[in-house]
C-alpha cells in the first residue's frame, strides 16, 4: 500500500506566534490514526519551536542546502536539517526553481544530499504554462525526473516521494482538472516503472499540488494515481487545512 500524504507549505507567511498557534490547533485534531501521514513545511526558522510541540505532524524544510558544512552564508546544511529533528525537505519547488534559479544539476546534488543523510524528499516537477499549452506537459515533467531524480538506484528511490505541481495552478486558485491532474501522475508513474519496474511504480507515492483545497481535495485524492496533496494556501488555514486531511 502506498502511503497518503497531505503536506502544508507554509512557504515564507506568519509569524512566529502565528505559527505556533495555526501548528498547536492543527496538532490538536491529528490522530496517530489518520489515514494518511501529515507533513508541515514551515519556515526554517520557526522550526525548533514546533519540534517543542507535541504532535503527530511530521515537520520538515522548504530549503537547505547540499553540503554538510562551510562558508555559506545565510544557509542551512543538510546535517543541520538532520540534527533539527524534522528531516523532511522540499526539493525542486517551481518557486525554488524560478526565483532563486536552482537547476537541474543543483537538484540532483540535493537529492543526494538526503539520501546521504537519511532526510526524507518530497520532489517537486510541473510544467509552466506555455508548455502544457504547446502540448509538452508530458515531455517537460519526464525531463524534470530525468534530469534531477532518475540517476537513483531502485533502493534510493523508494525512499523518495513525488509532488506533481503544474506552475500554472500554483496559487492561482486555478487547479488541474481531474483528468489532468490523474493523466500526468499515471504518466509519472509509468515513467517509474519504465525505469525500474512495476513494485517501485506503484509503492511511490505522488502527491498532487495546486490549488489544491477543502472544496476539491476529496475529488483528487480520489484518483488511483493521486496519493495525497501539496497544499500551500489553504495550509495557511486550520479548518481548511485539516478538512484537507478529513478527505481521505
Ligand atoms: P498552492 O501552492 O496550494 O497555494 O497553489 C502549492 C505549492 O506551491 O506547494
Amino acid at each position: 500500500m502506498r502511503k497518503k500524504i497531505v503536506a502544508g507549505n507554509w512557504k515564507m507567511n506568519l509569524l512566529s506566534a502565528e505559527a505556533q498557534e495555526l501548528f498547536s490547533t492543527i496538532s490538536k485534531e491529528v490522530t496517530s490514526s489518520e489515514k494518511c501521514d501529515v507533513m508541515v513545511f514551515s519556515p526554517s526558522l520557526f522550526i525548533s519551536k514546533l519540534t517543542e510541540i507535541k504532535s503527530n505532524v511530521k515537520l520538515g524544510f522548504q530549503n537547505f542546502y547540499p553540503e554538510e558544512k562551510g562558508a555559506f552564508t545565510g544557509e542551512i546544511s543538510i546535517t543541520q536539517v538532520k540534527d533539527s529533528g524534522a528531516d523532511n525537505v522540499l526539493i525542486g519547488h517551481s518557486e525554488r526553481r524560478a526565483y532563486f534559479h536552482e537547476d537541474h544539476g543543483f537538484l540532483k546534488n540535493k537529492v543526494d544530499a538526503t539520501l546521504k543523510h537519511s532526510v526524507n524528499v518530497i520532489f517537486c516537477c510541473g510544467e509552466p504554462l506555455e508548455e502544457r499549452e504547446a502540448g509538452n506537459e508530458l515531455k517537460y515533467v519526464k525531463q524534470q525526473l530525468i534530469d534531477s531524480l532518475f540517476h537513483l538506484n531502485a533502493s534510493e528511490i523508494v525512499k523518495c516521494v513525488i509532488a506533481y505541481e503544474p506552475v500554472w495552478a500554483i496559487g492561482t486558485g486555478k487547479t488541474a482538472t481531474i483528468e489532468q491532474a490523474e493523466s500526468m501522475h499515471k504518466s509519472i508513474r509509468s515513467w517509474i516503472e519504465e525505469k525500474y519496474n512495476s513494485e517501485i511504480a506503484n509503492s511511490i507515492s505522488i502527491l498532487y499540488g495546486g490549488s489544491c483545497n477543502a472544496a476539491n481535495a476529496k475529488e483528487l485524492f480520489a484518483c488511483p494515481n493521486v496519493d495525497g496533496g501539496l497544499i500551500g494556501g489553504a495550509a495557511l488555514d486550520a479548518n481548511s487545512f485539516l478538512q484537507i486531511i478529513a478527505s481521505f
